[in-house]
């Protein structure tokens, strides 16, 4: 079966078909994956206007559908189903993909599957390398989000812990706004590391002993948090007497990197040891972080546990890993009906 997934949930508008192998081994392969990115437009105003969002998505939406079959080879009368982001993102963005595979699966007959944008994060993982040794902790990292997961059988995910302030993309994203890189801050401050010292400025490290009042099931110790760090790094900037210059700079952004990268991966493993998981994997924006993906391969090998990245485009937002999850969610029986709605706070369950 053909599935045509379409993602809206922030600032890009992505569409894509991807259909099932046969392979229990290795179920999913991409026909196609168009996204059209907005980050010309919100560059701008130094991050993502919400009313801008919506209304470039309303733009490119028809065309980035079309796109997407035609590079697939694939009609309408080819897909078997169409899978659409219901949350949780930007309610204006999310609106549109949600609208438009309504109406779409209207016209057409075909079902309508909703997904969580972070099940389509965790099943870029297996759209890339195939069904992961399970049990597997997963880490979803991205703007809005720094979340592990234990999973236990396919589909199933655990929330474990989560920061507890600023996501790490997030932090990326302000850290860049602070030393002047522009929008996006990740990749600005993955290039700009390369060339700087990341012991040069000396920055803490959050380690979380206690549990969290507001959600006292998770274990406090495997939660993260970035807002302090963005703090000391602000501080270090404005302390400094005239203008940082660009090798300064350098600097921060590596040291910065280092002990955001340091964080995850300890507690990814942390939680990879107490749980006895036999894969850990990364996704979501920030995996596609050089120093990131560097450090996990690195740590994988060195423990023996084999450990998993989506390629680089299923990294950052993209219709492919919703149409994956789609394709999951529709074969363990959940579909939705012609009234469904986008959900900005939409829980995992
Ligand atoms: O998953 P994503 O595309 O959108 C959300 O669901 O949030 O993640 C976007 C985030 C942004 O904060 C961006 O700065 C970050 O991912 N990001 C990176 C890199 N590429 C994107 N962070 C660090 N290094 C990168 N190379
Ligand atoms: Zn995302």
């Amino acid at each position: 079966m053909r599935i045509l997934g379409i993602e809206t949930s922030c600032d890009e508008t992505s569409a894509a078909v991807v259909e099932e192998t046969g392979d229990a081994a290795k179920p999913w392969t991409t026909r196609s994956n168009v996204v059209a990115s907005q980050v010309a437009i919100h560059r701008e105003w130094g991050g993502v206007v919400p009313e801008l969002a919506s209304r470039q998505h309303i733009r490119d939406i028809c065309s980035v559908v079309s796109r997407a079959l035609a590079e697939a080879a694939t009609t309408w009368s080819d897909l078997g189903a169409i899978a659409v982001t219901q949350g949780p993102g930007l309610v204006g963005s999310l609106l549109v993909g949600v609208s438009f595979a309504k109406a779409a699966a209207a016209a057409s007959g075909l079902p309508l599957v909703a997904v969580h944008h972070l099940a389509g994060h965790i099943e870029s993982l297996v759209l890339q390398n195939g069904e992961l040794p399970l049990p597997s902790i997963v880490l979803v990292v991205s703007g809005g989000h720094t979340n592990l997961y234990l999973v236990e059988t396919p589909g199933s995910y655990q929330l474990l812990s989560r920061t507890r302030d600023d996501a790490a993309g997030e932090a990326y994203d302000k850290v860049a706004r602070l030393l002047g890189l522009g929008y996006p801050g990740g990749p600005a401050i993955d290039r700009l590391a390369n060339s700087g010292d990341d012991r040069a400025v000396p920055l803490p490290t959050t380690r979380l002993t206690h549990a969290d009042r507001n959600a006292p099931e998770l274990k406090g110790d495997l939660d993260f948090s970035f807002s302090g760090l963005k703090t000391a790094v602000l501080r270090h900037v404005r302390a400094h007497e005239g203008p940082l210059s660009d090798a300064e700079i350098a600097n921060v952004a590596a040291s910065f990197q280092r002990v955001v990268v340091t964080a995850l991966v300890e507690r990814l493993f942390v939680a990879a040891r107490r749980y006895g998981a036999k894969s850990v994997g990364v996704s979501g924006g920030v995996s596609a972080n050089s120093r990131l993906r560097a450090a996990l391969k690195e740590r994988g090998e060195q423990r023996e546990v084999p450990t998993f990245l989506p390629s680089l485009s299923l990294s950052t937002d993209n219709a492919a890993m919703i149409a994956a999850a789609g394709l999951r969610r529709l074969r363990a029986g959940h579909t939705a009906s012609l009234d469904l709605n986008a959900d900005p706070a939409l829980p995992l369950t």
